[in-house]
């Protein structure tokens, strides 16, 4: 077999050393994680490109993550969301939700990254990231949530792609966004969740645009508050300017396949950071990085981020 020249020079193949990741974590002064799907997924979120999420019914789900998919089919998309909200409603945060969530309180990130800020960037809508951080906060001793928690230069979450709760009027002179976490929406979609079942024969409702999910205020039709293909991520100038400053960039559960979030860690390492990524498989760009922990990372982070037993 023909070897390589000499001078070849492969990359590093990244680490897997725990003890070594740790090392650096503790070295850290700005961190961030970039989360994804498979961040989710122990919760029973489906994801977007594994085999479990890639069709909803007969759809491409990434379409009717789109405004043409909207403008196609409203109440198509509005089932989808409809759908993925009542998954929501059943799932709980999972041990890698809480570790992340423990990591962003100081006094427990304190003991592994000494002064430190950390960031969690979440492209999920799930919100169960911040309803980790919520059940962390509220575990807390009155009284003793550091102000770094409310440090606007380092928020500790950022929900970068909005939330499945968050709706918009579609009026153009209206605009009004607001949450909204009743179940269903509207009576329209009542058990249309129930479509989804591969043997259902239930056919799939048409929803008059008026049965729809209407504006509290001009009574426009709403559209999901989320941020869909060819939109901007919420809050990206923030993102981008904490991602120039990390040293440590944590990938965790995604594909790193959609832009601008998979291009996060490759600026950190590009300004001569540390990038760890925790994927169930191998994902884009992870050969680049300085540490690969494959495996579920609802038991390798909690364990890698010592936030087990806090
Ligand atoms: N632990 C760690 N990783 C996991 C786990 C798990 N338990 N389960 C799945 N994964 C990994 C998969 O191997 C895959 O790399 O999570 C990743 C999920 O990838 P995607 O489905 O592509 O989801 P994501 O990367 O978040 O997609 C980014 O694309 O569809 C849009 O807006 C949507 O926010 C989404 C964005
Ligand atoms: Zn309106």
């Amino acid at each position: 077999m023909a070897s390589l020249p000499s001078d070849t020079h492969l990359p590093e193949m990244p680490s897997a050393d725990l003890s070594e990741f740790r090392k650096v974590l503790s070295n850290s002064k700005n961190i961030i994680c970039l989360a994804g799907a498979g961040l989710s997924a122990p919760s029973g979120m489906p994801t977007f490109r594994g085999s479990d999420g890639a069709l909803w019914r007969k759809y491409d789900a990434l379409r009717l993550s789109t405004k043409a998919g909207f403008l196609d089919s409203p109440s198509r998309v509005w089932q989808f969301e409809h759908y993925r909200r009542e998954l929501v409603f059943k799932a709980k945060p999972n041990a890698a939700h809480l570790a992340l969530a423990k990591f962003s309180i100081p006094a427990y990130r304190e003991r592994v990254a000494p002064e430190s800020t950390f960031t969690l960037i979440t492209q999920n809508v799930d919100e169960l990231s911040k309803k980790a951080l919520q059940s962390v906060k509220a575990s807390l001793p009155s009284g003793s949530i550091d102000n770094e928690l409310s440090d606007p230069d380092h928020p500790p979450l950022i929900e970068m792609h909005g939330s499945l709760f968050d709706l918009v009027c579609t009026a153009y002179e209206c605009g009004h966004r607001e949450k909204n976490y009743n179940s269903p929406l509207c009576p329209a979609l009542a058990g249309t969740e129930l479509i989804y079942e591969a043997d259902s024969k239930l056919p799939e409702p048409d929803i008059p645009k008026e049965d729809l999910p209407r504006c509290s205020k001009c009574g426009s039709l709403q559209r999901p508050g989320m941020v869909w293909f060819g939109e901007v991520p919420y809050r990206i100038d923030e993102i981008l300017k904490l991602a120039e400053n990390a040293d440590l960039c944590l990938v965790v559960g995604t594909s790193s396949v959609v832009h601008p979030a998979a291009k996060l860690a490759g600026m950190v390492k590009a300004a001569g950071g540390k990038v760890a990524v925790f994927n169930v498989d191998r994902s884009k760009r992870d050969e680049q990085a300085d540490f690969l922990f494959i495996g579920p990372s609802e038991t390798i982070l909690p364990d890698a981020l010592r936030m087990e037993d806090v």
